[in-house]
């Protein structure tokens, strides 16, 4: 921005701290009209923290918010809407049963009459809609809505209370690539009107297409901020972690033989109706199988069907040689879902009780009580292996920053050693450092033996690890790469388009 123009939003020397333990500790930033100002950092640096300051949602110890110069007061999030501040958040807060426009006024239903004037209502939702470029119905119930179509009606929320800042954060963790393109039509919509969007993601690219400056966060501090055309992708890690990341691959691709031992996981005629058809595969010793698809081709499907998460028609599983239902399987397979809130992680209770969660039987003391000190080493060990960033072992859950929500679903399986991994997005919003910290387990986790199934939408990730390649379309395994594929050979395999024949099979 050229420095004639002052800022519409600056925050400085912000500060918080949660029963003593810092969050933030020196934060500050400024954001400009009609610009999308990324806010970058590590898992646990502080960013929602700041922005959940600006929202209202929590209180500041410490530190300055203006808007257009002046000094502001952020008590509530009606305040900050009141200065027209506005949050998408990731969670969306919406009422599902409620419609789309009722969803839009819930916090000013237009009364005429006494009485909620609901033609109206629809009117203007329709035209706030329009302003996003998307055709939803107004009287649409929102539990019908995809998670892209959810976002775009809280977006319209924001916009019908002339919101003049708009937070996101990690807006573009769980849309599919189209509703990716979508959102940032709209974010460029929002700020050719002068908005001013912030905006937190873990994907790099994203900022590089969308953000016109960045601020990064280290550890509670604002530690840089510039206009993007000042700094690389490398040097936004770096200034994000204070080192440099190698992001090639982590080890050559492999090709195990079954060494005369069943496979760990064989998988036959595997169907479900309108979801699976046909799906045939080996999981061997020691590999890392990529399971390779677009979102929606079946993938997350695939995991749930294998685990008895969702019902099969068809299909036979043996485990070792030996016959098993998805149910008996479930209970010998470490799993990562997509759906990090279905994780079943017990938000108020503590990370060492959430780790000794699945392998409780074998926490147990003679008499049936969980062993406290052999769950509360068994945290510390987790912790130290995936540092995740805690204040103790007994803090709760909830309390982490979302990455290290993630981290703790992981290590609970690790804890209880299963052979077969399937893994469903197990990296998404993880920062870069964390999810090489991901990726080295995976591949200690095949060098021990295990054998992992790997989901997801980044394919520089799988190309990373994996030892070949499942390619899925359309609940069907169609095709079969090395790991040794590369990107173009991968991308074409997802993207060509289905023959006739076998949209008609
Ligand atoms: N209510 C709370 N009680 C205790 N500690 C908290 C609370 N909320 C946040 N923290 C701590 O504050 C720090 C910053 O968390 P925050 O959620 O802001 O990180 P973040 O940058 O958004 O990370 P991520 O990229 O993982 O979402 C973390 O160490 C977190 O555990
Ligand atoms: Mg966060």
């Amino acid at each position: 921005m050229s420095a004639n123009t002052s800022p519409i939003l600056t925050m400085r020397s912000i500060t918080k701290a949660f029963n003593g333990v810092h969050a933030i500790t020196a934060a500050s930033l400024e954001a400009y009209a009609g610009e999308a100002l990324a806010v970058m950092g590590a898992n646990g640096a502080g960013k929602s923290t700041l922005m959940n300051i600006l929202g209202g949602v929590i209180g500041r110890d410490d530190g300055d918010i203006r808007i257009d110069g002046q000094p502001i007061d952020l008590r509530s999030p009606r305040d900050a809407a009141r200065h027209g501040i506005a949050f998408v958040h990731q969670e969306l807060t919406m009422f599902p049963t409620l419609s789309v426009a009722e969803n839009i006024f819930i916090d000013n239903l237009p009364i005429r009459h006494g009485l909620i004037d609901l033609a109206d209502m629809r009117r203007q939702s329709q035209a706030l809609l329009v302003q996003l470029g998307c055709d939803i119905a107004p009287t649409a119930l929102v539990e019908q809505l995809s998670i892209g179509d959810r976002q775009l009606v809280e977006i319209a929320r924001a916009l019908r209370s002339k919101a003049r800042i708009i937070i996101f954060d990690e807006p573009t963790s769980s849309l599919s690539g189209p509703e990716r393109e979508r959102l940032f039509e709209v974010v460029r919509s929002l700020k050719a009107s002068g908005v001013v969007v912030l905006y937190i993601t873990h994907f790099l690219d994203e900022i590089f297409r969308v953000c016109e400056r960045l601020t990064v966060m280290r550890n509670g501090e604002s530690v840089w901020s510039s206009a993007m055309s000042e700094v690389t992708p490398a040097k936004v890690v770096h200034l994000m972690l204070g080192v440099t990341e190698n992001e090639g691959r982590m080890r050559a691709p492999r090709q195990m033989d079954s060494e005369g031992r069943p496979p760990l996981l064989s998988v036959r005629g595997m169907g479900r109706e309108g979801a699976l058809r046909d799906v045939n595969f080996e999981l061997r010793h020691g590999e890392i199988v990529g399971l390779w698809g677009l979102l929606g081709s079946g993938r997350t499907e695939l995991l749930r069907s294998l685990v008895g998460l969702d019902p099969l028609d068809t299909g036979a599983l043996q485990r070792e040689g030996q016959p098993a239902t998805p149910k008996q399987l479930h209970a010998h397979v470490g799993l990562v879902t997509e759906d990090r809130r279905g994780e079943g992680l017990l938000l108020p209770q503590s990370i060492a009780e959430n780790i000794g969660l699945p392998s409780l039987t074998g926490l147990r003391t003679s008499v049936g009580l969980v062993d406290r000190a052999q769950q509360n080493s068994l945290a510390d060990r987790m912790i130290e292996r995936l540092r995740i960033k805690v204040s103790s072992r007994d803090q709760a859950v909830g309390t982490l920053s979302g990455g290290n929500q993630q981290k703790v679903v992981f290590s609970r399986w690790l804890a209880t050693q299963p052979k077969i991994f399937l893994l469903d997005e197990p990296t998404r919003g993880l920062d870069v450092s964390a999810k090489t910290e991901i990726m080295k387990l995976i591949v200690e986790l095949a060098e021990q033996g295990c054998s992992v199934l790997l989901v997801s939408s980044e394919l520089q990730e799988l190309m990373r690890v994996c030892d070949r390649y499942l390619v899925i379309r359309r609940g069907r395994l169609v095709q079969e790469l090395p790991g040794t594929a590369d990107t173009a050979e991968l991308m074409d395999a997802v993207s060509t388009l289905d023959s006739p024949a076998e949209i008609a099979a």
